[in-house]
């Protein structure tokens, strides 16, 4: 999607013009034809809600949208302001028109007020058709462009920054929708460092020699089965004061997900392609922060591997040596992405010194169960980590809730031949998953896990994504960066 500053809605040619109202507040200057149709079809203003029609103005017939808010004043007006571009753009994706003119001015917005239309009109229309060869012509994208009239001073440098998190979450969504025989971990990597490109980033990547001669046996434990050579990506970006230490986002990056000799029903079993969308959001996260020159030292680092049965696989029985020396019976080879983390923890730790981590993880169907797609579970060592996140997350839309970690869960973790076994008991698979891990974190390390199971993929469209891949974690952790990093 272009975004467009014009100054007047005379040069060029958007046919629709909208405007965003606040609810129960239709503005008094509608024509006639447009305040009776709004209020005939119950169009009240809340947000996300879209009306449209058409007015005689000075003997020019002019098609008027209306894009609703909700009430003004409230705590969510940012993200009712980016519902009201979301729906602006879902309207009209597939009209025929290919530009709508948003008119900042007569709808009383300020420039944050108008960047939050522009992003949710931008995340909202992007989708990812690029296998698609026989799409009917209503079927195809048409709006290709918002210009935006009577934008208010800052507007512009607002958006300037808000488009780089933008282009962060899109990058999320496209490697989280790509298929299973496309990004695998070395097409991970490439396109990785074909987005990152110029950017200031340095990219550095571990292949498997390198891992094993770092004696990373868990991560390549999970690797054996498939044909893909396994990956170890690090995004580095140090924007921040010289010596300050980076703060660490580690990604599970199972670029597929069979669940191994432990194999999984096959009836759903497609939705593990996305079990990379961890690692997606590190990546699209890292994408954000470069392209908007964040002040601030920050390493992404994803693991990336891809859990298949096979001759060579792991046993459920096998026992394995991680890189941190701690040894683990792999009781379900479907449990592999504590497997993946505990290596990529141990390395960032060993090799960044970060200040604080967070790692993000589809981990658990458990964490579905408990959270739905609402929001993701957090769970940390540290309370303050933990309150930033919850804070940013509010902030942002990528919606966090607490769940405990205490030794008392430790014991579902003995295993009989080993340091530990890889899976818990029946009860609490989230929060054992996490506490598996955090036997990885050193000194004490502030860390908080994010178990993003039922986040990165919709069954249905929300309020700034389309069903699919839904970028999830991209603008919690910018926010975070924002927030917590201060230059
Ligand atoms: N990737 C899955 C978790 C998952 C399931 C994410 C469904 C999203 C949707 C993970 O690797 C897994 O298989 N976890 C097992 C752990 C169990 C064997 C302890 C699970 O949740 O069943
Ligand atoms: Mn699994
Ligand atoms: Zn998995």
């Amino acid at each position: 999607m272009d975004i467009e500053f014009r100054d007047s809605p005379e040069t060029g040619s958007p046919r629709i013009v909208a405007r965003i109202v606040e609810q129960d507040k239709l503005p008094g200057d509608l024509p006639l034809t447009i305040a009776e149709g709004a209020k005939a079809t119950r169009f009240t203003g809340k947000a996300g809600q879209v009306f449209d029609g058409f007015a005689d103005e000075n003997g020019k017939l002019v098609r008027l949208a209306l894009a609703g808010s909700g009430k003004k004043d409230t705590e969510s007006r940012h993200a009712a302001l980016e519902k009201a571009g979301a729906a602006l753009a879902a309207k009209y994706l597939t009209s025929g028109e290919s530009e709508i003119a948003l008119d900042a001015a007569s709808s009383g917005l300020d420039a944050s007020e108008t960047a939050a239309v522009l992003m949710g009109a931008r995340l909202r229309s992007w989708r990812w058709d690029h296998y698609r060869t026989k799409l009917r012509d209503e079927q195809k994208r048409t709006l290709t462009k918002v210009v935006v009239i009577g934008a208010p001073d800052g507007a512009k440098a607002e958006w300037e920054d808000a488009q780089a998190v933008a282009t962060g979450v899109e990058f999320t969504r496209e490697l989280v929708a790509e298929p299973a025989n496309i990004i695998y971990p070395e097409s991970f990597v490439e396109r990785c460092a074909k987005r990152f490109e110029g950017t200031g980033a340095e990219l550095v990547v571990l292949d498997d020699a390198e891992m094993e001669k770092l004696g990373m046996g868990a991560l390549l434990g999970v690797g054996l089965g498939s044909e893909r050579p396994s990956r170890m990506l690090a995004i580095k970006w140090m924007g921040g004061a010289k010596d300050e230490a980076p703060i660490a986002f580690v990604g599970k990056g199972v670029t597929f997900d069979t669940g191994g000799i432990s194999l999984k029903p096959g009836p759903g079993m497609e939705d593990m392609k996305w079990d990379m969308g961890g690692a997606g959001a590190v990546a699209g996260a890292m994408l954000a922060l470069v392209l908007r020159k964040a002040k601030a030292n920050v390493i992404g680092v994803c693991g990336l591997v891809e859990n298949m049965p096979d001759g060579k696989a792991m046993r459920p029985g096998d026992v394995i040596t991680s890189m941190s020396g701690q040894t683990i019976e792999v009781l379900n080879t479907d449990a592999e992405g504590r497997l993946v983390l505990c290596d990529a923890l141990t390395w960032v730790q060993n090799e960044f010194k970060p200040a604080r981590i967070v790692d993000l993880a589809t981990l658990t169907g458990a964490m579905l169960v408990a959270l739905g797609s609402e929001h993701a579970g957090v769970f940390s060592n540290n309370d303050d980590l933990a309150d930033d996140l919850l804070h940013a997350g509010k902030q942002s839309g990528d919606k966090l809730w607490r769940f405990p970690l205490a030794p008392e869960y430790d014991k579902l973790l003995d295993s009989p031949i080993a340091d530990m076994k890889n899976i818990g008991g029946r009860y609490a698979g989230s929060i054992t998953a996490a506490q598996f891990l955090g036997r990885f974190i050193e000194n004490d390390t502030p860390w908080a896990h994010l178990d993003v199971a039922g986040m990165v993929w919709a069954d249905k469209p929300g309020a700034t994504w389309d069903k699919g891949a839904t970028g999830y974690g991209v603008r919690l952790l910018d926010r975070f960066i924002r927030n917590t990093v201060k230059g």
